[in-house]
Parts: structure tokens; sequence; C-alpha cells
């Protein structure tokens, strides 16, 4: 199958507490997040378009990064992660769009792989892992609910779509003024198709906080 990639690195990476945007932090292995994720879709043949979403001000180093990858393409993103998704969205060419966050430079090939084969029969898919503590609905500072812990999985991306639905999802969502914290969300709001949980690996974690760099 052939998909697209739409990785955001638009952000600014506030929580970290660095002076600079956290996916251009150098990691262990001496690339930087953004560079370790990309990697990993680089070296997938399946894998035929990238479109990296950058801010305003990181555009044209992030152009000059990656100007000999022919599959590689640069895009401004917006004022949040879904405008920027939506900006991505509009230079996406394949038939399905994997979206990643730059911020998760620890994806490994095996997850692509599940989210390929899930694509096969799904149009909709995205890793999640089963949360480990218990999750309580909280309301003005009180416990309302606890949540069935066998069925609660935290999201992670990519988030996967075949890519006319998420388009589509994206619009509506512009339409009714409806932000989602992630792109699936869009998908349960206004999609009418079911979504499918593919198991995540918990390493795949989204550098967030000054504890996280390493
Ligand atoms: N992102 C983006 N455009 C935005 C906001 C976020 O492309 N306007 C991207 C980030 O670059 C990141 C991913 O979305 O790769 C996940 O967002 P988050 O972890 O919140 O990153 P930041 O917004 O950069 O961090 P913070 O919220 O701490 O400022
Ligand atoms: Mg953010």
């Amino acid at each position: 199958m052939e998909y697209s990639v739409c990785l955001l690195a638009a952000g600014k990476g506030s929580r970290t507490q660095l002076e600079y945007n956290k996916v251009f932090y150098k990691l262990e292995n001496g690339k930087t997040v953004l560079d370790t994720g990309l990697s990993v879709f680089l070296e997938d043949e399946d894998c035929k378009e990238i479109v990296i979403v950058s801010s305003h001000y990181e555009i044209e180093y992030v152009r000059s990064l990656y100007r000999r990858y022919e599959k590689i393409q640069v895009v401004e993103g917006g004022s949040t992660r879904q405008e920027s998704v939506s900006n991505g969205l509009d230079q996406v060419g394949y038939p399905y769009v994997f979206i990643h966050d730059g911020a998760r430079p620890y994806i490994k090939r095996e997850q692509i792989e599940l989210c390929k084969e899930a694509l096969q029969t799904e149009d909709a898919c995205l890793l999640m892992v089963p949360s480990v503590d218990t999750s309580k609905i909280v309301v003005d500072g009180y416990v309302q609910e606890t949540l069935v812990r066998s069925t609660v999985y935290n999201a992670q991306t990519p988030q996967c779509f075949k890519t006319e639905l998420i388009r589509y999802c994206q619009q509506k969502a512009k339409e009714e003024n409806y932000i989602g914290t992630d792109d699936a969300q869009l998908v349960e709001k206004f999609g009418n198709t079911r979504i499918k949980m593919v198991l995540g690996d918990p390493s795949n974690v989204k550098i967030t906080l000054p504890t996280d760099l390493k």
C-alpha cells in the first residue's frame, strides 16, 4: 500500500522548557527528535511522500535540512495542532495518510507495519496502549465515575486514515468550530465509520516534559 505521512513539527514545545522547539533536541543517538522519527518513514518503501509541517519561523531552516530528499516537502503550520494537520493534508497526494507527531521519535517500523495491515480492511486506525493506571472522571475537583480499566486505552500516533475521510472530517470540524484533542476524535464525531485500535508500544512516547529529554 502507498501512503503519505503528515509529520507535525510546527509546535513550540513550551512544556519542555527548552529555549527552542523540542523537535530539534538532540537525542542520545546523536540525531534530533525530528530526524529520528522521520528516518523510520524514509526507510519505508511504501511511504511515498512526507509532508513536514513547520512553523512560519522555522520553515526555511527545515527546508534547508531536507532539500536533498525527493519525497519530503515542507509546509507551514497553524496556531493549533489541528490547523497544522489541516495545512499538511492540503498537500497530501496519496490515498492513505499517516498523521504523526514529530515529537514521537521512538516510533518503530513494526507498529507502522501493523497500521498498514489494519488499513487493508479499515478506513481508520490508530496506535494505542492499554492504560496501566485506573482512570476516573473528575468534575469540579470530585470523582464522578471510574472507567472500566480494561476498556481504557491511551492514544498515540501515527493515526492513519483514508485521506478523503480525514479531509472530510477536518472540513466538518472547521465548519462547526470543533476542536478535537487528536485526529481520530474528528472521525469519531463526523466520520460515521469504525476506527480500529492497533496495539502500540509503550516506548512510543511524545516528548513533552523536561523529564522526557534524555
Ligand atoms: N504541533 C504542530 N502545530 C501546532 C502545535 C503542535 O504541528 N500548532 C505539533 C508539535 O510540533 C508536536 C505535535 O504537534 O510534534 C504534538 O503537540 P505537542 O506535544 O503539544 O507539542 P507542542 O505544541 O510543540 O508542545 P507544547 O504544547 O508543550 O508547547
Ligand atoms: Mg501543544
